[in-house]
């Protein structure tokens, strides 16, 4: 897989504006969402400087929207203008405008050139970089897609200023799994974050080296890639369910549980201490203590864990045995599931017992 070249925003954009100048005689299109639209575009086409004005494709709003007939309007917007498969098509929005365009970028014409640019601290750090693109289809998440390489990603911190306080949660879940696999230091740094902070481009670089690293040993998600999953297990069956009762849940909401929950399952089968446990409750309940797990339903949930990864031994988990250090291909029988979530239901809100 060829690497991305990630580009980051500030006083000095000229390695962007030198990669568009490549494209100054072809059509560029940009794909958003409509608040994307109304708080990055201006600023996004100000740094850029465009010669003419791009092709605005824009779409609705949240995950409902990462569908295939959202990709068929895409397409049937970029036949309507007559784009090539050498002309520029940029990704500017969250992870849902990243995994739709570059699917279907990827596949218009045979494959057209495409950018991402990450407006959600959840792309920054995770979705924009990597190469997964991915559909929710028959209301489960991410069943189609392909491995798809943008041309560069570039980078604005800027952008999180307009970001909502509860998508800037669900980047920071996402951050704070990146350093629960790998990284202890940035784990604390993530743990001294007040409320509605918004974390510094340091760390968001820090989050984007872990998953650059462990990217690069694993394209493909063979092996070591799946240390990315953690948390991730619990979380895509937790947003089916919601999915398919026509309420969907955040990503990094779900990711946030499903951290708990597998960070509790790594106590019990991996040696992730009982004090870790407490460090991890306490920043996950810290920022996410609007959520609970009292509704969810066990059988639907393995049901739905089950479509996720499943073999003769159970199911598979990537666990922690400490804070930085984690361990892929863990096969988790049905009971300790069970009675995790009987754990997280009843520790979620309250004291968990330090010396236990
Ligand atoms: N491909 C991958 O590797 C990967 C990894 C993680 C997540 N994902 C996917 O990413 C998606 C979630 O991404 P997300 O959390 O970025 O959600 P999102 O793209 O839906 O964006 C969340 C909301 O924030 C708004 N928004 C975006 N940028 C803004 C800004 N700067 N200012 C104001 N509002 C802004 C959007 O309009 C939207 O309403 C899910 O579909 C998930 O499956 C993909």
């Amino acid at each position: 897989m060829k690497e991305t070249r990630i580009f980051f925003g500030g006083v000095d954009n000229s390695e962007l504006l030198e990669f568009l100048d490549g494209f100054t005689d072809r059509k560029i299109v940009i794909l958003s969402d409509k608040k994307v639209r109304e708080n990055c575009l201006d600023k996004f086409s100000a740094i850029c400087q465009f010669k003419t004005s791009p092709i605005v494709i824009e779409i609705g709003q949240g995950d409902s929207e990462k569908t295939i007939k959202s990709a068929e309007y895409i397409w049937s917007e970029l036949l309507k203008n007559k784009v090539s498969h050498n002309d520029l098509f940029i990704n500017l929005g969250g992870g849902m405008i990243s995994d739709l365009g570059a699917f279907t970028a990827s596949v218009y014409k045979r494959g057209m050139p495409f950018v991402n640019v990450p407006t959600t601290l959840l792309a920054m750090v995770d979705a924009a970089y990597g190469g997964k693109t991915a559909l929710n289809f028959g209301a489960i998440k991410n069943q189609i897609g392909n491995y798809a390489i943008p041309e560069l990603i570039f980078i604005e911190h800027d952008f999180l200023k307009t970001l909502d306080p509860i998508e800037l949660k669900c980047g920071l879940a996402e951050m704070i799994k990146s350093s629960l696999i790998a990284d202890k230091k940035l784990f604390v740094e993530l743990s001294d974050l007040n409320n509605g902070q918004v974390p510094t481009l340091g760390s968001i670089k820090g989050c984007l080296k872990i998953k650059q690293s462990i990217v690069k040993q694993d394209p493909y998600e063979k092996g070591e890639r799946k240390a990315l999953n953690f948390g991730h297990t619990f979380a895509h069956a937790l947003e089916s369910i919601r999915l398919q009762s026509g309420s969907s849940m955040k990503h990094g909401e779900a990711v946030a549980l499903g951290i708990f929950y597998e960070s509790y399952i790594s106590s019990k089968k991996m040696g992730f201490s009982h004090l870790e446990l407490i460090k991890v409750r306490d920043i996950i309940y810290r920022h996410y203590s609007h959520l609970n797990f009292e509704d969810i339903d066990f059988d639907r949930l393995l049901e739905l864990m089950i479509y996720d990864k499943k073999n003769d031994l159970g199911i598979n988990f990537t666990l922690l045995k400490s804070i930085g250090e984690y361990k892929i291909d863990n096969y988790i029988e049905d009971q300790v599931l069970k009675d995790t979530l009987m754990f997280c239901k009843e520790n979620f809100n309250g004291q968990l017992i330090a010396n236990k």
